[in-house]
């Protein structure tokens, strides 16, 4: 199957579960709630520089708004984040001024994953699958991130955080 649709398809999975994703975190605020163990996570890792080093140009606050915005969007909720950063959500060039390889994808997944044990919504036997779709979809985008980046354009870069309101491509 090709990579873009068996990533479509690992993102249907996070909303056709029953009850939804959305729903088990406890929607809007569960899924800041998720962004925000996950920053706290990142902005304590004391153990890699390195991996903290790539957030150097982010505040926490901001950058759990912008993943959480996203987060709501991606699994079925109201569109936040292109109401903050316009019609198109292009993950992999906001991502290009970024220096990011498979090692801070495999770091990011672990702090997500430390993030996920933490949530409230996602404890319990009962929510096994719907742990396994949620990690399935991360693992698949972080890693995504990191090789499409690699065939990125120079005139495909984002124009960083700020508002894409120009961009059609
Ligand atoms: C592969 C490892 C990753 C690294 C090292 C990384 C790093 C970063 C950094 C440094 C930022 C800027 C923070 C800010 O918003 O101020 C950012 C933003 C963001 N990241 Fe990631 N990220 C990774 C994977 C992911 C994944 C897997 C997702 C989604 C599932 C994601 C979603 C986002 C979103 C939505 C933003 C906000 C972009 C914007 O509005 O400009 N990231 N990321």
């Amino acid at each position: 199957m090709p990579r873009r649709h068996r990533l479509v398809r690992s993102l249907l999975a996070t909303t056709s579960l029953s009850p939804p994703i959305l729903e088990r975190l406890g929607g809007i605020d569960g899924v800041r709630r998720l962004s925000t163990l996950f920053y706290d996570r990142v902005f304590a890792d004391r153990d890699e520089p390195w991996f903290l080093g790539i957030f150097a140009s982010s505040t926490k606050d901001e950058a759990i708004d912008n993943q959480f915005r996203y987060l709501v969007q991606a699994f079925g909720g109201p569109g936040l984040y292109g109401e903050k950063k316009g019609k198109y959500v292009r993950l992999v060039g906001r991502h290009a001024n970024y220096k990011i390889g498979a090692a801070a994808a495999g770091r990011w997944m672990k702090h997500m994953e430390g993030a996920m044990d933490d949530h409230e919504g996602l404890k319990g036997a009962e929510n096994d699958v719907a742990r396994g779709y949620l990690r399935d979809y991360f693992r698949y985008t972080a890693y995504y991130i990191v090789v499409a980046s690699e065939y990125m354009r120079d005139d495909q870069l984002s124009g960083g955080t700020q508002l894409d309101s120009g961009r059609i491509w």
